[in-house]
């Protein structure tokens, strides 16, 4: 909303709420970017923030892919790290404590997590779950990383087939249920598909909470000069400002076809203007990713600019944006090229 007399608000509302919880502001920071928050104390304050989610957690631990398993791209970066992780005990004995303060201060914390195949997704559900409520909680939601190849399946991922999709989906959402666990399930999708919205629509059907959308875009660079591949494992997900306009368009599908959970929007996220951007497309809240590893601040920063955007154009209240995209003609055009 607009404010009535068209002055600039005094003070702006930054509340929002996503998937059942409140959030004091829609800006978090993505997994596999912020390490388990601990590692940036000291350059922002984090709990400033709306919310975290953490590097993806596997059942095991994990040490990830070879190197090297970074390169840096125009407006953007490959990485290949291959999940590397504490595992669920490693994270419940030593980073959770930690996570557990944030959620105090009123930050939203999410656990991102896998598995390599299907009852790894469930175990690292329950395991988590029943973790997390036996340390007296610290947690608010679960959010499911289905990019994963999946082993049984000749390495296809699990969120590439809404009817795979659905099924995990499901079954973690009934173990999370079966273990009275109040932990909200996020599922995010990759975009290496092309049909976002069926993908979204099976995900809402299996029981998720929320859609965190985007993930990587499968992607690969060569030094020409010594005719090798940039990245060890040859593909790796490509992540940056680069892939924005990708992640803009997949939100606003998603919420243009009335799929029954909110969206957390991702990709690209440099500024303020750019969180907007991704709220008026539908989005409920964002995160920053790749962003962080220049800047380690830069989630205080787009917060501020967030704040400072509302003030300048006069909006109240931030959730007021989320959905706000005025697109004029709304037919679909026959031919987008
Ligand atoms: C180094 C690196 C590690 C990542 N690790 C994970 C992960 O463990 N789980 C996950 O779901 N996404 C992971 N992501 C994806 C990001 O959370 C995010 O979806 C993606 O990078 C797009 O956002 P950005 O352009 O702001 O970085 C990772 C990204 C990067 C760059």
């Amino acid at each position: 909303m607009v404010s009535p007399d068209g002055a600039a608000p005094a003070a702006v509302d930054l509340g929002v709420s996503y998937a059942g919880m409140s959030l004091k502001n829609p800006i978090l920071t993505a997994s596999g970017t912020f390490g388990y928050g601990q590692e940036l104390e000291g350059l922002l304050d984090v709990a400033s923030l709306g919310g975290l989610c953490t590097k993806g957690i596997s059942p095991a631990r994990r040490s990830g892919n070879p190197s090297p398993r970074i390169c840096e791209t125009a407006s953007g970066m490959i990485n290949s790290i291959g999940l590397e992780n504490v595992g669920v005990d490693g994270f419940l004995d030593a980073k959770l404590p930690y996570l557990a303060g944030l959620t105090r201060a009123g930050s939203s914390v999410w656990v991102n997590f896998f598995g390599t195949d299907f009852d790894g997704y469930v175990e690292c559900a329950r395991r988590l779950a029943e973790g997390v409520a036996a340390r007296g909680g610290g947690v608010s939601a679960l959010e499911m990383n289905i990019s994963c190849p999946n082993v049984h399946a000749g390495g296809l991922e699990f969120g590439t087939d809404p009817a795979v999709a659905r099924k995990l989906v499901r079954a973690c959402k009934d173990t999370l249920d079966a273990a009275g666990s109040p932990l909200r399930l996020l599922v995010k999708l990759t975009p290496n598909i092309t049909d976002v919205v069926a993908l979204a629509r099976a995900v809402a059907d299996g029981g998720a909470d929320g859609i965190t959308l985007i993930n990587t875009l499968s992607a690969m660079a060569i030094d020409a000069r010594k005719r090798r591949p940039r990245i060890a494992t040859i593909f790796g997900g490509l992540s940056g400002p680069a892939i924005k306009p990708v992640a803009l368009r997949m939100v606003y599908q998603v919420h243009r076809a009335r799929v029954p959970i909110p969206i957390c929007g991702i990709g690209g996220i440099t500024s303020g203007e750019d969180a907007a951007e991704f709220l008026l497309a539908g989005a409920s809240c964002v995160q920053v990713g790749t962003q962080s590893f220049a800047e380690p601040g830069a989630a205080a920063r787009v917060l501020a600019e967030l704040t400072a955007f509302c003030r300048e154009t006069r909006v109240a209240r931030v959730a007021d944006l989320i959905g706000a995209l005025d697109t004029g003609d709304t037919r679909p055009p026959a031919c987008i090229t």
